[in-house]
């Protein structure tokens, strides 16, 4: 059992330090939203920029009664690692170096990329795993070849083990920012750790790349996180590894663009028990994301995380006469003029008192990977920080940063991003031995 269950006595949990180098691996380092994480964290470490949107660097947390005013900064109050500690390294399968893949990612500015091309010219990824067969919109030759999925496991293990060496570094976090792969359901290969190794060694079509990695993170005690809606270490058989290993694991599926404002609007019409007939979703995207969830099996992973957010905020086993018959539908179109500049259309018809019908509408225009940069720096800084606290297996306190997010089987995800915050700011306070925050004054009975 974690020990995170044991605090019931205000005492505070031990923390291992923050200092030293952390490493930051990325399968997916040439993409978007990498390059947009990795350009942005030279350009506020240089002062060129501020973190916009990011907890752990901006956000506040309140301590102890109001009257107390008593609100630090996370970081100062949980002890986060320094953006300065910070190495990245990762995989792809374009050999482009950081700066040329920035550049063709086009969501930052040239005038910006051009002052940090220094830096990011020295970082480049490493050959990926990779295969067509998961991700059919992409080829790309900057691959590793292996005669079983367990050898390219392996390499990757190597590869994580040079590059700990090679930066001196102290500690290692593994998030996937690859491209979404194709729809896959969990089968027996997944269900145990021993049929998952078997199912590598006889190149199981069931394991794809990204499961490849995050075998080979959680092997190796990194902490894995899943930016995509594809399984991932989403299954018993990784989580199982990362009980044996002690290692925290979360996903899926980052929270940006169309997904976080139903999960902040939904909250709302439930909270004020308004009833939903339709909800319907549209965008055009033009980015490579964009190029790659135009096959209909990948968009099919996707529309599965984005249509799960719904149901599980409204309840409808809960409010039948206001939830149980709305109709939900999410399109994608990939649209290349638009590049990383989503346009996101929401058309939602609402029901009032004695059934009289209203209309919202909600014209997102966002910036994607603008909007995700932020959550991987907050992920990558959490999941260490769950590392050092010795939390293992699935973090559930990390779901605010999640469209489908990762909970034990047979639990039902939480999705409204409130509810969420609160979970991860209590987890926060629990860890340091601080009295959790339930919004409830009884200072009525004084
Ligand atoms: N940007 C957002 O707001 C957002 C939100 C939610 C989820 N996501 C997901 O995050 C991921 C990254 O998004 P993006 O906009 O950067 O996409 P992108 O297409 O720009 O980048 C993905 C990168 O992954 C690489 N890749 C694919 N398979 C790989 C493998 N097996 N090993 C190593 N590299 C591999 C590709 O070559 C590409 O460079 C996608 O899966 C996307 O669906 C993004």
């Amino acid at each position: 059992m974690s020990k995170i269950s044991k605090n019931t006595d205000s005492t505070q949990i031990k923390i291992a330090s923050h200092k030293g180098k952390l490493g930051v691996l990325l399968p997916g380092m040439s993409g978007a939203v990498s390059t947009t994480f990795i350009a942005g964290i030279e350009a506020i470490k240089k002062g060129l920029g501020r973190p916009i949107g990011s907890l752990t660097q901006m956000g506040t947390i309140r301590l102890g009664k109001r009257t107390d005013k008593k609100s630090p900064l996370i970081k100062d109050f949980i002890g986060l690692t320094d953006i300065k500690d910070i190495v990245f390294g990762g995989w792809d399968i374009y050999p482009d170096n950081c700066y040329d893949a920035a550049v063709k990612s086009g969501v930052l500015k040239n005038e910006l990329l051009q002052k940090l091309k220094p830096t990011l010219k020295k970082s480049s990824p490493m050959k990926a795993v990779f295969s067509q067969q998961y991700v059919k919109n992409l080829s790309g030759t900057h691959v590793k070849k292996g005669k079983t999925k367990m050898d390219l496991a392996e390499q990757l293990i190597k590869d994580i083990n040079k590059f700990k060496k090679d930066n001196k570094l102290d500690r290692l976090v593994m998030l996937w920012c690859g491209s979404t792969e194709v729809f896959l359901k969990i089968t027996k290969v997944h269900s145990t750790l021993k049929s998952f190794e078997a199912g590598l060694k006889k190149n199981s079509k069931d394991i794809p790349p990204s499961m490849i990695y995050a075998y080979a993170a959680i092997k190796c005690g990194i902490p894995y996180g899943n930016g995509a809606p594809n399984l991932s270490a989403d299954v018993p058989a990784l989580e199982e590894l990362a009980i044996e290993n002690k290692v925290p694991i979360a996903g899926k599926d980052f929270k940006t663009g169309q997904t976080l404002m139903k999960t902040i609007l939904a909250p709302g019409f439930k909270s004020r028990l308004l009833g939903i007939n339709g909800w319907f979703s549209t965008n055009i995207l033009g980015n490579r994301d964009g190029e790659v969830l135009d096959d209909p099996w990948s968009f099919k992973t996707k529309e599965e995380s984005k249509l799960s957010v719904l149901d599980s905020i409204f309840q409808p086993h809960l409010y039948p006469a206001l939830y149980s018959d709305f109709y939900h539908k999410v399109r994608i179109n990939y649209y290349p003029p638009r590049g990383d500049e989503k346009e996101a259309w929401d058309n939602i018809d609402i029901f009032g008192w004695l059934d009289y019908p209203m209309q919202i509408k909600v014209n997102f225009l966002c910036r994607d990977s603008i909007l995700a940069a932020p959550i991987v720096l907050d992920l990558v800084l959490f999941l260490d920080l769950a590392k050092r606290a010795e939390m293992f297996g699935i973090q559930e306190w990390l779901s605010f940063y999640f469209k489908s997010p990762m909970v034990k089987r047979g639990l039902y995800p939480e999705h409204d991003l409130f509810i969420q915050q609160m979970k991860l700011k209590n987890t926060l306070r629990f860890l340091k031995g601080e009295n959790l925050i339930t919004h409830l004054g009884l200072d009525y009975y004084d």
